[in-house]
């Protein structure tokens, strides 16, 4: 055991490897719970609140568990996470003073290590002469995800006095029914939902590293001991956690195994393979930059949020809007994952990427019910997804106007299963996994093809068109033709043949199986064909720009620029009857088809589209800043780039008293991650290897990433000083890269040095002649 002055309750001294908060600040503090959130895609805990908030005892903190939903009373209700209870909690009292609601204490410092995946924090607390220093570590094992770890290290500086530890769990949330409690493990279930909750936990305090070195517990969860000055305290809890359905029996056996192993290592041992698994992550995923420290700390901070939200072990959950660092939306999952952070878990934890995916083949089910039930066929996936697939966007919300809305994403907002197919489509490329795409990718992409080939109606102009939808900019509903949908929809059909023929070829026995299955068909996948190319999709081909959709171009054109000073969104400003009448965007729409889809356009028409929508754009979403500064870094407009960049960092990391209180954004994240490495670098896939075509910032000197890629670990180190990027493959078979026009052949172990020849790359003039087929990303 590590003797309690190794304890290491110091920062990872690098400040650039931190996120630090100095004192308290009620208005901030909100804010500061999601940013200093800690998760490990199975539990998360948010950051401590201020003593005087809590309750009778000194801290609070809010712990989420993946997948512990319930449904309240009302036939609107949707299953929401529910909080489990607060193991965290602590009173601390010194010569009978409650230490951490002390109003006067001196040095209070939280710091999130991003490094270590901690939260540390440290105060000196004074009474009645007495000085006594507080340091806290706190942690969700990265290596054994139903754990939990929080230490305690208590120095008398000055005096003496009895110190007294009181630990407890607090009241759980109301959805929480006590089923079961003992000392060692308390079982509760959930009102409607049929989930059980397991939460064990083992304690143990010591005087001087001398354990027992405190008086006999006067009551359960309380120590005692009389201290002087240079006696130290150590207190350290762990705690498993447990969930299942009601069905599958108690979770409390599973949860018990998991604190016995974790006690079994002791909690120094836990605490190291946290490290240890943290330094994994970031060999996978430290993007490095050179020359912007700002960027740096945003991409650390992005990377530490993304790498905590995933759980590679468990297909029944995914990513929710905000992780599980806040309750904003309720823990559903949207579009938000499959097109914002699949991308980052692809191409560095490609584990990661495939048991999010498989969240979707295993709720495939509720999107079949949910195609039907609306009367088309193959899946329709909810826009809100919780445990089971169904969907769970809510009826009503209050706008940001505090009036009731009516929410009609639930039906509309279709593009989700083109999304999910997107996602499937992209790890496949990338990650070359075959089993994957036999048990369960093909079967999505076949699926959803399916809902687009009937959702797409054909009429009277000899054209299908998609009626009634809301794209993502969500401020206008029931359009016709949104482009960004229609487009996305032939893709995913064209995908779908893809697929078919795929199966077809390679694995023909599991293809008659899946036919079967899915009562699929030659003409039917062949009908595909004539489907995708009479999709409307909003092109003019005479001048390279898709219309948003149907009728867009004849609403109101308002001049945002003249709104530059607003503090609230513009749908707010101008009212939703007239933001819906207006070209308003609330989001990137067609800008988001170009990030995704760039082969959809015309040569040149890219620049064309992009200067038509971004200065319609009012960024209402926390997604539209980084989808534009994708597509801005794309054509080379690197500087204007780095100001999406910039502002897609502040979302989380700006000087905010309100927006981060329902956890922090990790669409916005993984976008950040996206504009860099997708963006800046220029990141894209060929059947032989991977595609680059970097164009950084001015500021940022280098640029170093390390990717998977087809079962390969790749280096990347652009340097536009010495106008030369290096590729290194670490592990794996030799690759081709292609700069510009020129392939590199890179062997194994070898590094390749390669020019980047004339930097200006010029933009190719718009040829209205050229073809908008379909793109494979
Ligand atoms: C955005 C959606 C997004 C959702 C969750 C909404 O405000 O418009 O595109 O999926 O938030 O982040």
């Amino acid at each position: 055991m590590r003797r309690s002055g190794q304890i290491p309750f110091e920062p990872t001294p690098d400040p650039a490897w931190r996120l630090d908060a100095v004192g308290d600040d009620a208005l901030r503090e909100s804010s500061r719970q999601s940013r200093f959130a800690i998760s490990n895609g199975f539990l998360g805990v948010r950051g401590e609140c201020h003593p005087s908030h809590g309750d009778p005892f000194g801290t609070a903190s809010r712990t989420l568990v993946a997948g512990l939903f319930d449904t309240g009373e009302g036939s609107d209700a949707v299953p929401t996470l529910i909080p489990a209870p607060d193991w965290l909690q602590l009173r601390l009292t010194f010569g009978g003073s409650v230490l951490l609601r002390q109003p006067e204490y001196e040095g209070s410092f939280h710091s999130l290590d991003i490094k270590r995946g901690l939260l540390l924090r440290s105060c000196r607390f004074s009474t009645n002469g007495a000085v006594v220093h507080v340091r806290a570590l706190r942690l969700v094992s990265a290596r054994r995800r139903s754990v939990g770890l929080q230490t305690l290290r208590l120095v008398v500086e000055k005096g003496e006095g009895e110190i007294g530890i009181e630990a407890v769990a607090g009241s759980p949330d109301p959805a929480l029914i006590l089923d079961d409690q003992d000392p060692d493990l308390s079982l509760w279930r959930t009102h409607r939902s049929r989930k059980q909750l397991a939460m064990t936990e083992a304690i143990s305090v010591r005087v001087d590293g001398v354990s027992p070195g405190l008086e006999a517990r006067s009551r359960p969860g309380l120590w005692t001991a009389h201290v002087a000055q240079g006696q130290d305290v150590e207190f350290m809890r762990l705690v498993s956690f447990h969930v299942g359905e009601r069905e599958d029996g108690s979770p409390g056996p599973a949860a018990s195994a998991d604190l016995e192993a974790a006690n079994g290592v002791g909690w120094t041992g836990v605490l190291k393979e946290h490290e240890a698994a943290w330094t994994g992550r970031w060999a996978a995923s430290e993007v490095r930059i050179e020359g912007d420290p700002e960027a740096q700390r945003a991409l650390r901070f992005a990377a530490f949020h993304l790498n905590g939200a995933a759980n590679p072990e468990d297909e029944r959950v995914s990513i929710a809007a905000r992780g599980l660092t806040g309750t904003d939306y309720a823990g559903h999952v949207f579009w938000d994952m499959e097109i914002f952070l699949l991308p980052f878990y692809a191409l560095t934890w490609p584990e990661a990427a495939r048991a999010l995916l498989m969240y979707r083949f295993h709720t495939l089910d509720g999107a079949r019910a949910k195609a039907k039930r609306m009367g088309w066929s193959g899946a329709l996936y909810a826009w809100e997804s919780a445990d089971t697939g169904a969907e769970v966007t809510p009826a009503h919300a209050v706008g940001p106007d505090r009036r009731v809305v009516d929410i009609l994403s639930g039906t509309q907002e279709q593009h989700i299963s083109a999304d999910v197919a997107y996602a499937v489509w992209l790890y496949w490329v990338v990650t070359g996994d075959a089993e994957f795409m036999r048990d369960a990718g093909i079967e999505i992409l076949l699926e959803t093809a399916r809902f687009w080939a009937s959702r797409a109606t054909l009429e009277d102009d000899g054209r299908r068109h998609i009626r009634g939808v809301i794209g993502p900019d969500e401020y206008h509903d029931g359009v016709d033709d949104n482009a960004f949908t229609n487009v996305m929809a032939r893709w995913n059909i064209e995908r779908g043949r893809d697929a078919a023929d795929m199966m077809r070829t390679r694995w023909p026995e599991a293809w008659d199986d899946l036919a079967t299955r899915l009562g699929v068909d030659a003409s039917e996948i062949e009908g595909w064909a004539e489907i995708a190319a009479t999709i409307a999709s909003g092109l003019d081909d005479a001048t390279g720009l898709y219309e948003q959709f149907e009728g867009y171009g004849d609403l109101e054109a308002i001049d945002l620029e003249a709104y530059a000073g607003r503090s609230v969104p513009m749908d707010v400003v101008l009212g939703r009857e007239r933001t819906r009448r207006s070209q308003v965007i609330k989001q990137a729409d067609v800008v988001a088809l170009l990030a995704l889809l760039p082969e959809a356009f015309p040569v040149g028409a890219d620049a064309v589209n992009f200067d038509h929508y971004a200065p319609r754009c009012s960024h209402g979403s926390s997604l539209s800043t980084a989808m534009h500064g994708l597509a801005a870094a794309r054509l080379g407009r690197s500087e204007m780039a780095l100001d999406y960049f910039r502002r897609t960092a502040a979302i989380d990391l700006g000087e905010t008293t309100a927006a981060l209180a329902g956890g922090v954004h990790m669409a916005a994240l993984g976008g950040l991650w996206m504009t860099a490495v997708l963006g800046f670098v220029g990141l894209s896939f060929r059947e032989d290897g991977i595609g680059l075509r970097p164009q950084l910032p001015a500021t940022w000197t280098a640029l170093r990433t390390p990717l998977q890629w087809q079962g390969r670990t790749l280096m990347i180190e652009v340097d536009p000083g010495k106008r030369c990027v290096h590729v290194h493959v670490e592990t794996g078979e030799a690759m081709a890269v292609h700069v510009g026009v020129a392939r590199h052949w890179l062997e194994t172990g070898q590094t390749l040095r390669i020019e980047l020849g004339d930097p200006a790359i010029a933009e190719p003039a718009f040829d209205p002649s050229s073809s908008t087929a379909g793109h494979r990303l």
